[in-house]
């Protein structure tokens, strides 16, 4: 089966095109690099030993889009993860955000109504609950007003699809409702991009570790929690992108019990920034030079996953330990900082 990757060469779209090509299907990427690397192709390629088509152009681009979908025939799904995701930059640049992940998923939806394609897989996230009242959080748990510009592009899309797919009863639609995904692919030739200073934990502790950042600053330790630092569901990205597989091939089989259906995609298990930090001394062997500071403004307190309904419905569960991400996103700065010398 053809399967269209947007936001195929990010994080978490790298590691979802793997695990597609493991299963036998073709990919073809849409992507406009802005936080990515073409590199990146290169190393699907050595993991998988096949180079997904490729096409470099912006989803928000009507024409662009319209065009593709006029050239690109036989296509059985779609992945949309194409979308800007820093909280705090879309507190700054609202109209960014809204423009480029909404537009980019009617584009999308009007070329599959066009075309006849059926299927998509939306990525959503956990930021659509806020903060909730109870824990572990699940798909029932109300949608609170968003913390942020991009956490309202998230309730936005998942409100276009519910109204898309009332319109048009032939499509059908899976939010996968996203978590803190964290690692990198155990070949460590694919993992996070970071472009400029990370704003995610996991790529500021590599990143200090390995001497390109100073410090780490932890967001406050005077939260509600056992150790004070804030809690969350760290998913390793590997696990994450088998959802997508097994999310696909849900529609494709048409072993959906509604149009669409939202699904939470975390381990259950909720982390504090402090265990984190000690899963990484562990596995790393080194001491990470952090300083606790003042919260971030527009954190939530803790948030972890009922993954209940994603285990049952979905036959999928998160199978990485704590150290098993920590250890995997270590190897890839590593990678990273090899590849980097040999390149200066
Ligand atoms: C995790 C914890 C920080 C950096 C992210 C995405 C969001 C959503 C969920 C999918 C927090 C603390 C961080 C640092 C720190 N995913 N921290 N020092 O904010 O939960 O949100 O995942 O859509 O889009 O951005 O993740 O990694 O930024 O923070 O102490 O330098 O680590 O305060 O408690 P967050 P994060």
């Amino acid at each position: 089966m053809k399967i269209l990757v947007t936001g195929g060469t990010g994080f978490i779209g790298s590691h979802t095109v793997v695990e597609l090509q493991a299963i036998g299907s073709e990919v073809i990427i849409v992507d406009n690099l802005s936080n990515s690397n073409i590199a990146v192709l290169d190393n699907i390629e050595k993991i998988s030993g096949i180079r997904p088509g490729f096409e470099q152009f912006d989803l928000a681009d009507q024409a662009l889009t319209a065009n593709f979908f006029e050239r690109n025939h036989g296509i059985s799904g779609i992945i949309h993860f194409a979308a800007y995701k820093a909280v705090g930059e879309s507190v700054d640049k609202p109209l960014h955000y809204y423009r480029n992940n909404l537009v980019s998923l009617m584009n999308i939806l009007d070329g599959m109504l066009t075309h006849g394609i059926t299927n998509v897989v939306f990525s959503s996230s956990c930021t659509v609950y806020g903060q909730p009242d109870e824990l572990p959080v699940s798909e029932q748990s109300p949608i609170k007003p968003a913390f942020s510009p991009y956490g309202n592009t998230k309730q936005i899309a998942e409100e276009i699809l519910h109204d898309t797919l009332h319109a048009y009863p032939q499509l059908r639609a899976i939010a996968l409702r996203y978590f803190n995904p964290i690692g990198a692919h155990p070949s460590a030739l694919i993992g996070e991009l970071p472009l400029g200073i990370p704003n995610n934990l996991v790529p500021f502790i590599t990143q200090t570790a390995i001497g390109k950042r100073q410090q780490l600053r932890v967001f406050g330790n005077d939260y509600n929690t056992p150790d004070g630092t804030a809690i969350r569901d760290y998913i390793h990205v590997v696990d994450l992108a088998k959802a997508h597989v097994v999310a696909i091939n849900r529609m494709i089989n048409q072993n959906m019990k509604k149009p669409l259906e939202m699904f939470n995609l975390g381990t259950g298990t909720g982390l504090s920034v402090l265990d984190v930090i000690k899963s990484f001394e562990k596995v790393s062997g080194q001491k990470l030079n952090y300083v606790i500071v003042d919260r971030r403004p527009g954190d939530v307190e803790k948030v972890w996953a009922d993954t209940s309904f994603a285990n049952n419905e979905l036959g999928w569960k998160a199978k990485s330990t704590t150290d098993e991400m920590m250890l995997s996103a270590w190897n890839w700065e590593k990678a990273l900082a090899v590849n980097e010398k040999s390149n200066s």
